[in-house]
């Protein structure tokens, strides 16, 4: 028997503005920019799916009408894909539909991350659930999101991703003081700096080396679509000759 109720659900806000991708951002939503040709919220999503959560709930806002269009099917492109016979083209349109069941509530003012999941109350209600940036994703190869999911099984309470980095970079994200717990990769949190302090049950963190991508700033994003494009065997026949010959010709 699980000590605490199991994690069904996840909420994605994706209702910022995106000021640091101006003007791209300005009807675009960040989270469809493409990161080779599936869009950063879809990868967001299949991470979600893959730790065995299936009740999305996406937090939107004006002019991000394209999250939702892309969850959802497009008759015209199916028909014109099926008359063309490009079965390999539907099976990819049709893979954000099928991948879980995402249900959307707006945020009227991007009133900031936490207001964005404050929005999320009357969806999860006093479920626990977890909390995924619409713009920000793990490896699909390396499995943070369930390893968060056991720990929270195991210890209760709430459960963060930790990352070491730079002291240079420091200042740019939320800071914690830690104690070990005995497990290799969770800590308890006994101070942070913007965060509120949690009630009840502690907070623990899971110590995460894979790889983390963020696409919501060019360039990070640009880091982001490199790598991507590198591993997918069907691009990298051509932009890694072609990428080594760019290097080569600025050196
Ligand atoms: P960011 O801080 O990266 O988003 O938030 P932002 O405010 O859109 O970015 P800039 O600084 O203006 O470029 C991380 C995630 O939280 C969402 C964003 O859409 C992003 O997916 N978010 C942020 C909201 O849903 N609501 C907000 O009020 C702020």
């Amino acid at each position: 028997m699980a000590r605490y109720p199991a994690v069904t659900k996840a909420v994605i806000p994706a209702a910022g503005l995106g000021t640091r991708f101006l003007p791209a951002t300005k009807a675009i939503p960040k989270e469809m920019l493409p990161v080779v040709d599936k869009p950063a919220i879809q990868y967001v999503v299949e991470e979600a799916v893959a730790a065995g959560l299936r009740d999305i709930l996406l937090v939107t806002g004006r002019a991000k009408g394209a999250l939702e269009d892309h969850f959802d099917r497009d008759p015209e492109l199916e028909q014109a894909l099926e008359a063309k016979g490009d079965d390999q083209r539907l099976a990819r349109i049709w893979e954000p539909t099928e991948l879980a069941t995402v249900h959307y509530t707006r945020q009227g003012t991007p009133r900031g991350l936490g207001h964005a999941v404050l929005c999320a109350a009357h969806h999860v209600g006093s479920e626990p659930f977890a909390v995924l940036l619409g713009d920000d994703f793990i490896h699909p190869d390396d499995p943070l999101l369930q390893r968060m999911i056991e720990v929270r099984d195991q210890f209760g309470g709430s459960v963060v991703a930790l990352m070491e980095v730079n002291s240079d970079q420091v200042s740019q994200y939320g800071v914690v003081a830690i104690e070990p717990t005995g497990t290799e990769d969770v800590v308890a949190l006994t101070d942070l700096v913007e965060m509120p302090a949690s009630e009840g049950g502690g907070v623990w963190g899971v110590q995460f080396r894979g790889r983390r991508f963020d696409t919501g700033n060019p360039t990070d994003y640009l880091r982001t679509i490199v790598q991507f494009a590198l591993e997918r065997p069907d691009v990298a026949t051509d932009f890694l000759p072609w990428l080594r010959k760019y290097l080569d010709d600025l050196a």
